[in-house]
């Protein structure tokens, strides 16, 4: 049974007001309390022609306690509505220990697609912490979704394609070391790139070069696209492996080059609706219209671009997936593009322009560093991962020397650890990374989270053998309730985090979770209080383990059982 559902029902049917409204009015009071759930009575002033402080006055008088509400006061112009706490307490870990880890599960989405595009990591070029960052932003907000019932598609746009490889063709006829490219492929690839710009400097021909190849490649010339074949086929086994410590699939790998023999037909269109403009020999949309500066399909040379590429990626998704949603999760610098997509979408007619959107989010930061792929000062996801879980393991040698499987336990933690650091505030927010933070395992840190898990986990096993069912009306102290209260409301973060595509949320959710435990297990006890207390008490613990391994799961983060 839904509270507030019941709520609204009451206040229909007490007032002249619709069931939907009434849902859409009630509030979670700010204090407990003011209650579970408030009326604001403002709205109804003007047509009962009463003050609202009165109307309040008058509802809490003919709210009758059930099984739904204890009781209803007035404060001001709100109804303050006391929902009955041993219904709900008995209803709510009912539902958690039956659901398991679907609690909190909807099918809001049913029979809608959504596309999930992030991580699209470029062909020989680092996979570089801005996009770990982006990512566990795009795994968890996946997720979220998948969990609220849509059908979700990830896309991994790899950036395979484009001028760049006529750069790296040039380079690699030039400075490769073969031994080096087996061994390390995308050091050495990044290495002969960032030298052909040093060069490309004192020697501008280089670029003409590199021009002249690119034009190969987009011919279809055979060595040069076996060339570029390898580059891929090198970089995708380092990606491949990242991505496997991460614990994360993909369902397409359509990047760039995908698009290759798809982009004429956007020229076409573009063409036969009059958008396409010369500007200095180059193709271009005009956007003043929405005030945005032009957008480039076609270069001088006739090479196409990364926006042409985005158009027919665009149209392939909508004609191939039928989308509903089609979410872009790429870094906030890159919003201009992507206003300038969405709109020439929009001129072209595709009225489902709408319904792609740019997921941006900020830089990640190492003592003021800004990452840029053109220098060398690039910090590898690689190296934060595995630097992650080495510290990790130190800790865990030094508080925990006699686990087992310590190795195993250090990556779910030390991972866990980075992924909480990345998605724990507002994704717009840059990440600004120190070890001490992420590694904390008191504050609100990923390691504190699972500790929690871990904790609850150990009780459950300590108790022997924990009954399927138990009286849970002696969960009867407030703490107990305000902890029921966190779990259910579980249901609303993931709502939210969905509307808002914000897994911090979710995140801030079950740390908030994790705290009210800690609080509880510290203040109350749990194995030596009497047997029925203790039976229903160890149901409110498997209830937050089930509820913290869920939402942990949810942004990307593993549970251990020991740490
Ligand atoms: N490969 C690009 C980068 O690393 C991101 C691609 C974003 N996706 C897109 N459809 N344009 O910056």
């Amino acid at each position: 049974m839904d509270f507030k559902v019941e709520i609204a029902k009451k206040i229909s049917g007490l007032v002249d007001m619709e069931f939907d409204k009434a849902m859409e009015l009630i509030e979670i009071p700010p204090q407990p309390n003011m209650g579970d759930y408030a009326f604001p009575c403002f709205q109804l002033a003007k047509v009962m022609r009463k003050a609202p402080n009165m109307i309040a006055v008058e509802l809490s008088q003919k709210v009758q306690a059930d099984d739904i509400v204890e009781k209803a006061e007035a404060a001001g112009g709100y109804l303050n509505f006391f929902i009955n706490k041993k219904e709900y307490t008995r209803q709510l870990i009912e539902e958690v220990l039956e659901k398991g880890d679907k609690f909190g599960s909807s099918n809001i989405g049913e029979g809608k697609n959504v596309i999930a595009e992030f991580s699209s990591v470029n062909v020989a070029k680092p996979f570089h912490v801005g996009h770990l960052f982006n990512t566990m932003l795009g795994s968890a907000l996946e997720k979220v979704y998948k969990h609220s019932g849509y059908n979700t598609i990830r896309i991994n746009h790899l950036g395979d394609w484009g001028t760049q490889f006529g750069k790296l063709i040039s380079a690699y006829k030039r400075w490769i070391n073969e031994e080096a490219l087996e061994k390390e492929p995308i050091s050495e690839l990044f290495r002969i790139y960032v030298k052909f710009h040093e060069e490309a400097e004192k020697d501008p021909a280089l670029e003409d070069e590199a021009r002249a190849y690119f034009r190969k490649l987009e011919e279809g010339d055979s060595e040069v696209t076996d060339l570029w074949q390898r580059f891929k086929d090198l970089s995708l086994r380092e990606f491949s492996e990242i991505y496997k410590m991460m614990n994360i699939e993909f369902d397409s790998y359509a990047g760039e080059s995908f698009y290759s023999d798809k982009m004429d037909e956007v020229v076409r269109m573009l063409r036969e609706k009059n958008l396409l403009k010369e500007s200095n020999g180059a193709k271009i949309v005009d956007l003043e219209q929405f005030n945005l500066s032009p957008i480039m399909i076609l270069k001088s040379d006739g090479a196409t671009i990364y926006a042409t590429r985005d158009l027919a990626a665009a149209i392939y998704r909508k004609r191939t997936y039928d989308f509903y949603k089609n979410i872009y999760v790429v870094g906030g610098t890159q919003s201009l593009h992507f206003n300038q997509i969405f709109s020439t979408l929009g001129l072209m007619g595709f009225e489902w322009s709408k319904d792609c959107v740019h997921i941006g989010h900020g830089l990640v930061k190492f003592a003021d560093k800004k990452l840029s792929t053109r220098k060398g000062d690039v910090v590898f996801a690689k190296d934060v991962m595995n630097e992650a879980i080495c510290k990790t393991l130190e800790v865990i040698e030094n508080k925990n020397p006699n686990l087992e499987n310590k190795e195993e336990v250090a990556k779910k933690v030390g991972m866990g650890a980075l992924i909480y650091t990345f998605l724990k505030n507002n994704r717009e927010k840059d990440v600004v990374f120190t070890w001490e933070d992420a590694l904390n395992f008191d504050g609100d840190s990923g390691p504190y989270v699972q500790y929690t898990y871990v904790r609850g986990r150990s009780i459950l096993r300590k108790a022997g053998n924990v009954p399927d069912a138990a009286d849970l009306s002696y969960l009867s102290t407030e703490d107990e309730f305000q902890m029921v209260k966190l779990l259910g409301a579980f249901k609303d973060s993931i709502k939210e985090a969905v509307e808002r595509y914000e897994p911090f949320v979710v995140i801030r959710h079950i740390t908030e979770i994790a705290k009210a435990y800690n609080k509880f297990y510290n203040t109350h006890p749990i194995l030596n209080a009497e047997d029925n207390v203790k039976n229903a008490r160890l149901l409110l613990t498997k209830a937050v383990c089930t509820v913290i391994s869920t939402g942990l799961r949810l942004v990307g983060i593993e549970t251990p059982e020991n740490m």
